[in-house]
């Protein structure tokens, strides 16, 4: 990734930076257990550090923020959990999307829209078409995503095409099988963290994450800040990327 057009304020910190990193956002639940708090507020102090670490994004010259905000399988939460994600996240559209467009943000979602409330699809509608010529950050909210689903939505596609006489079969690859999923024009992310311990996946971006670098933070997200992301981009910094090859590669 190419900083020449960094502004002079951002300052050196900007050199080691991935241009996409994707962040399992992970721990709200016992951040709040740790205090005697109900479950809600560890989530409700998680979209702080949300915007927190938006705000670290642009500051360290990130070009893409992934975050896993709903996944398929965070519907067999209690009702009343499943009630609280959607009202933040209802929350975070109607009171964050006029600065998030201010300082440039783009806002793209993935994830499947078909049998979410007509509410939550109309403000994600919003969020993209308002900020779908900004440049400066691209912020990919996963909701209600599971990669599974993702690929899995990816192979009916091309199954569609092919029984429609579109496509042959002999032309399916993996570069093909790529283009079909929910945001074939966002770069597989360089970083994935995740925070609160657990080192896994679970079901996001997995086609995506092949070549990607995984960080795994003790700390839960609410307390994750600006310095939590600074130290996972150090230890980006110091892996070798190969990609499959001998010599040492950037990706970007
Ligand atoms: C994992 O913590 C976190 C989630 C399932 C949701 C993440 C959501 C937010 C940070 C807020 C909503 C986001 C937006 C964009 C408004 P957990 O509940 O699994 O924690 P635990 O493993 O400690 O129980």
């Amino acid at each position: 990734m190419s900083n020449a057009a960094a502004p002079a304020t951002e300052g050196p910190d900007r050199s080691e930076a991935p241009a996409h990193v994707a962040i399992i956002m992970d721990g709200n639940g016992r951040w709040a257990a740790a205090r005697g708090l109900p479950r809600a507020e560890g989530h409700r102090r998680g979209v702080e550090a949300l915007r927190r670490v938006v705000r670290a994004s642009h500051e360290l010259g990130i070009r893409y923020l992934t975050i896993f905000s709903f996944s398929s399988e965070n519907w067999s939460r209690p009702a009343s959990e499943i009630g609280d994600l959607f009202g933040l996240l209802r929350r975070f559209i109607r009171n964050d999307l006029a600065s998030l467009h201010r300082d440039g943000v783009k806002v793209r979602i993935i994830g499947e829209r078909e049998g979410l409330e007509s509410d939550i699809c109309a403000l994600l509608n919003e969020a993209e078409e308002l900020t779908r010529d900004n440049t400066r950050l691209t912020l990919v909210v996963a909701f209600n995503y599971g990669s599974r689903q993702e690929i899995a939505k990816a192979a009916q596609k091309l199954a569609r095409e092919i029984a429609e006489g579109k496509r042959d079969p002999a032309t399916i690859d993996a570069e093909t099988l790529g283009a079909h999923l929910d945001a074939p024009d966002i770069p597989d992310p360089d970083l994935i963290i995740r925070t609160s311990g657990e080192q896994r996946l679970s079901n996001f971006l997995m086609w995506q994450a092949a070549y990607s670098e995984l960080v795994f933070v003790p700390i839960h997200w609410p307390d994750f800040d600006k310095a939590a992301l600074e130290s996972a981009i150090a230890e980006f910094a110091r892996r070798e990327r190969r990609f499959g090859g001998l010599v040492a590669k950037t990706a970007s």
